[in-house]
């Protein structure tokens, strides 16, 4: 159960500031990419919302594709809006994106004007929102000039579609351009959202100087590699596992011998801390990519209650941190 306005929730969260902006996002934030589609329990969206939230996750992360059925996830989150976190709109921060193809024909794609501000109408109408806190352009597009999506960006700010512009999967010269245009416009980058995990490295291949230079948030996709970075694969692959239900981007053979013993060795290492693997994946992420948030997914309200308490131990010795990349370093 939600109660409105409750001070408990805010008790044990951190708070991070968002870039150079006014926005503060919890260390936590969750995202409903799986498990919250058409095939999937309502009654367990509920729980992971009202658990998720009870537990000062503030920030919801939705894209206009995220199901499958693509738009179902935003419709279900809609749903819970409307019922469970009904007078809590002022408590919480949503966002969703538009960048990958989510209908058929030229204008369901990538990183038009015409694409980006119908798609999301369609997706404050699913949602049953006024407005999103936060709407990104979900990936570069190749062909469409930078100033027309940052463009549509800033035409969703200014119109109150979204109170913040964000982009995601850009790379650090793309993000330097983008945030020039966007500061021009008046509307400066909120958020950068990208793939960050003890496996995936990019965000220090400059990235991250370009987003403190700009005052860019930082917003870590997958930072628990979508599951491998947990006990979840330590002794295979489990029945009802992202990797078992062949559904998604985490296929069987990323399960291999060498990652799994690489997991296995840092395994321990949380254990000497007195964590869980997940807890320490998380806490490395925040710590390492000196970032903003690590946006979650979860299948149970018991993994977002385990992967909160990652913040009871975020601190790691420069030997720790040194002894971590020695083990991913290992062939
Ligand atoms: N911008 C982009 O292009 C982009 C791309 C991908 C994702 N995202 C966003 O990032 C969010 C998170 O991505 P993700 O779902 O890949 O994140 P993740 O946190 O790396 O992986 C989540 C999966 O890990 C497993 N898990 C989580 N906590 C666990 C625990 N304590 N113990 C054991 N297993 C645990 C669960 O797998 P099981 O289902 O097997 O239980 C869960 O579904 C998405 O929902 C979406 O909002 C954005």
């Amino acid at each position: 159960m939600i109660i409105p306005n409750d001070n408990n929730r805010y008790k044990n969260m951190k708070y991070n500031r968002c870039g150079r902006s006014g926005l503060l996002l919890p260390a936590v934030s969750l995202g409903l990419w799986h498990n919250f589609g058409s095939a999937d329990s309502f009654d367990n969206m509920v729980e992971m919302v009202e658990t998720a939230f009870n537990l000062g996750i503030t920030h919801f992360d939705l894209a206009n594709n995220y199901g499958p059925v693509p738009g179902s996830a935003e419709e279900n989150f809609g749903k819970i809006l409307k019922t469970v976190l009904k007078d809590c709109r002022n408590e919480i921060v949503v966002s969703t994106k538009a960048g990958y193809k989510h209908w058929n024909g030229p204008y369901g794609d990538w990183g038009s004007r015409k694409y980006l501000l119908s798609s999301l109408d369609s997706s404050l109408k699913r949602l049953g929102l006024e407005y999103v806190d936060i709407f990104y352009s979900h990936r570069p597009d190749p062909d469409t000039p930078l100033e027309e999506t940052m463009g549509a960006l800033a035409t969703a700010v200014k119109q109150g579609m979204a109170l913040y512009a964000g982009i995601s999967n850009y790379g650090p010269e793309q993000t330097e351009t983008a945030s020039k245009i966007l500061k021009n416009l008046g509307v400066p980058c909120l958020i950068h959202q990208m793939k960050y995990n003890m496996f995936t490295r990019n965000l220090e291949n400059g990235l991250i100087d370009v987003l403190e230079k700009e005052g860019i948030g930082k917003i870590a996709f997958s930072p628990l590699d979508q599951g491998i970075l947990t006990d979840r694969y330590l002794h295979g692959i489990p029945k009802g596992s992202r990797a078992d239900k062949g559904i998604g981007f985490l296929k069987p053979d990323r399960i291999t011998g060498e990652i799994i013993s690489k997991v296995k060795r840092l395994n321990e290492i949380a254990k000497a801390r007195g964590q869980s693997m997940a807890q320490m994946a998380l806490a490395w992420a925040l710590k390492a990519g000196r970032l903003t948030s690590v946006l979650i997914g979860a299948s149970s309200p018991k993994q977002i209650a385990d992967n909160v308490k990652a913040l009871d131990n975020s601190d790691f010795s420069d030997d720790k941190m040194a002894l971590i990349d020695s083990i991913l370093g290992d062939e």
